[in-house]
Formats: C-alpha cells, structure tokens, sequence
C-alpha cells in the first residue's frame, strides 16, 4: 500500500480547481493541500519574492508531507519559479501555466484573451507560449488581483456584485481587438471557482479554458502503475498562516475532501 499523498500548492483557495480535476480522473488520491496563507496573495508580489519564497516553501513542505508529486497548482508560482523548484527537489514537480495551447486550439475568431495576476500575464513565459502555440492569434492580456480577492470571498460564502466581474472583464474586452474575442484562458487558478460568475458578466458568450484537466492528465501518467489505497484517506489542508477564517471556509474545503485542517 503506498499512502504518499500528492502535494497540491498555492497562494490560497484557487488550487482547489486544479484537486478537483484531479480527484476526478483519480479518486482514490490521497491529497495534501497547502495554501500559503502567509504568502497569499502572490499576484501583487516580484519576482524575486515569488522566486525565493516558493522553492524554499516547498523544500520544507515535501520534508513534512513526504509526497509522491508535487503540484503548484498556481500560474504565479509556476510561471516564475517552476524550475527552481524542479532543480532543488527530488520528485516530481508539475507545474500550472496558462492554457493558451487550448485556447488556440478553440478559438474561431483568432482572438484570445489571457486573464491571470499581474505578475503571470508579464512572465516572459507567457510570450513563450503565444508565440509557440497561438502565433497565428492576437493574444490580449489582463492582470487582475481583484478577481483573486472576489475568487477568496465566493468561497467564503461572500458573492460579489455582478458589475464588479464585468469590470474586470472590460480590462480584457476594452482592448483594441478585444470585441473579437471568443476564447478567454483563466490563467490564474482561483478564476475557475468564479467561472460562473465570469460567463455571465461577459459582454458576449466566450468559452473559458483552464489547464486542469491537463495537469490532471499528467498526474495520472507520472503516477502510472503505483499503488492508490483502496479508499482515498481524508485530505488535509494545511494553511502557512492563521486560520482565523477556516470555519467559513469548511465547507468548500470538505467538498473537496479535505476534512482536517492544520496549520505550520
Ligand atoms: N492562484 C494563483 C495563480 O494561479 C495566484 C493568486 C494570487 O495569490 O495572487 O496565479
């Protein structure tokens, strides 16, 4: 029996869509998620803060969790310090980053926009992969750390006012080309919790693409052939920082199977 859980990791509660599509094509996963609570949020933060607070937090979480892989399942951390993180540890590390690769694939109209945080849509990264897999697209790029936020208070049970998503989406659409666009990347794992919320502010219908089912694919490959228990164990959710709120955070948390709590 092999009980080594999988390590979900982010800034907070937007890697519960990527241990979703997860749980999904694996049920019988065992999962540690860890928000960096004490981090969060990473959106608004440098480079070299991401890049030298993440690798170092991982260090110390794969000691304490012993995982068999390791997910980040966040665009930030993943886009700046993947492989940083790939080169410090000793297990497999697989990364979260923007899904323009689907989006080209989807999109009629050859125009895409990419919503993430401030620090994913000026990665170098991101222009890596529109010219590698969307050269043929106008790619057009919006940072938004109010989204995050309005992602963090859904799942607190706090909805926000539907003008506040279209504002956002104006960030996006108002662009030069913008009204051409068919296809939108939530190229920041909290925006596929408040995808609903973003389908119906936008001022036309666009389809919404995300990598979770990817990474998800991916896990499942680089786990091929080892041992799940019979059922899957409890989930824990461990928070770097206080946990002042965890109570309003209980129940999107066991939904997603993660019924223990703890913090470092
Ligand atoms: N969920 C994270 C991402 O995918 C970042 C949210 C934040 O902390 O700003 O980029």
């Amino acid at each position: 029996m092999d009980e080594r859980p999988v390590l979900f990791f982010d800034s907070g509660v937007g890697g519960l869509s990527v241990l979703a599509a997860a749980r999904a094509l694996l049920p019988r996963m065992p999962a540690v998620y860890v928000a960096d609570s004490a981090g969060f949020p990473y959106g608004t933060k440098s480079e070299a803060e991401i890049g030298a607070r993440v690798p170092a937090l991982l260090g110390r979480l794969a000691e304490r969790y012993r995982p068999r892989l390791i997910v980040i399942a966040c665009n930030t951390a993943s886009t700046i310090a993947l492989a940083a993180v790939r080169s410090a540890l000793d297990l497999p590390v697989v990364g979260t980053v923007p899904a323009i690769k689907v989006a080209a694939a989807h999109s009629r109209s050859r125009v895409i926009g990419v919503l993430g945080t401030d620090a994913t849509v000026r990665q170098p990264y991101v222009d890596d992969l529109a010219a590698q897999f969307a050269s043929d697209c106008r790619v057009l790029r919006h940072g938004s750390a109010e989204l995050v936020a309005l992602a963090e208070a859904r799942l607190r049970g706090d909805p926000a006012d539907p003008s506040r998503y279209r504002a956002i989406l104006a960030g996006l659409f108002d662009q030069p080309g913008g009204d051409r666009i068919d296809t939108i990347v939530n190229a920041c794992t909290h925006f596929p919790l408040v995808e609903h919320e973003l389908r119906a502010a936008a001022p036309h219908p666009v389809a919404f693409v995300d990598g979770s089912a990817g990474i998800a694919r991916r896990i499942a490959f680089l786990t091929e052939g080892q041992a799940w228990p019979v059922i899957a164990p409890p989930g824990l959710a461990v928070f770097t920082g206080g946990v002042s709120d965890a109570a309003r955070l209980g129940d999107a948390l066991a939904g997603h199977g993660l019924t223990t709590v703890e913090t470092l």
